[in-house]
């Protein structure tokens, strides 16, 4: 049985104001349950089994929201920040209303993409290192990434503070004065694609996500452009912890 919860906080937080604009639409007869006028905005209900509508509408009752970006760079991974513009900036106000965050960091000069969501558990299993969910990168480097970086990344590199890696698989696109290529790592340590490659010598001047778990960017979305997940994707992004 699902919990009882007062009509104006289910409402508010589903983005229709506060309480207290909640009550002006029970005092206006704009609020109907199960196809009765509610006179009292403080009334208990169960949100899944009751059909709830404001002005006619049915609203769509969810706990959770799970929205994909293609963050662009300049955008801070984080719900704020006292100088830069942050990924929750970029939401609109309906979304902004369910306090989604961002699953995980991207570096403020890596694009591409990034989950938000309200969803604490889901965003916990992701990012559990134990879960090895895995991220792809695309990145261009300065230099010629060779053959043998390939086997270094492969066994795992030391980084500057002497942590050694997980193998991480690293595919060469083009390898001329400058590389382009794709790297799928199961671990997130602080700006790792670029301390990996630092590691062997070499500088990444772009930085790209890819994808995380089964789950791959939209490359319709441009820049800075985000949609819901599907139900299929929310499922993809846990790969590891579909079968635990
Ligand atoms: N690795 C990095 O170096 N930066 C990111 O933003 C993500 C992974």
């Amino acid at each position: 049985m699902q919990k009882k919860e007062r009509l104006d906080k289910i409402l508010s937080n589903l983005g229709y104001g506060s309480r207290k604009d909640v009550k002006g639409l029970v005092k206006s007869g704009s609020i109907e349950i199960n196809g009765k006028v509610v006179s009292d905005s403080s009334i208990k209900i169960d949100p899944y089994s009751s059909v709830i509508k404001i002005e006619g509408k049915t609203v769509e009752y969810r706990e959770f929201i799970y929205l994909m970006m293609n963050k662009p760079q300049g955008i801070i991974s984080s719900t704020d920040d006292f100088r830069d513009k942050t990924v929750i900036d970029l939401i609109s106000e309906e979304y902004k209303a369910f306090n989604p965050f961002p699953v995980g960091r991207l570096d403020k000069d890596t694009e591409g993409l990034m989950v938000l969501t309200n969803d604490g558990q889901l965003s916990h299993r992701v990012l559990s290192p134990k879960k090895h969910v895995e991220k792809v990168y695309y990145a261009e480097v300065e230099g010629v990434v060779t053959e043998e970086d390939k086997l270094l990344f492969n066994e795992g590199v030391i980084l500057d503070d002497g942590y050694k890696t997980l193998p991480a698989k690293l595919e060469i696109m083009a390898s001329d004065n400058f590389s382009k290529i794709y790297l799928t790592i199961e671990e997130g340590k602080f700006h790792q694609v670029k301390r990996m490659f630092l590691a062997v010598g070499k500088k990444v001047v772009y930085l790209k996500r890819m994808a995380i778990g089964g789950l791959r960017l939209d490359e319709s979305l441009g820049l800075g452009a985000y949609r819901e997940l599907t139900k299929e994707e929310i499922l993809l992004i846990e790969r590891k912890g579909l079968s635990e």
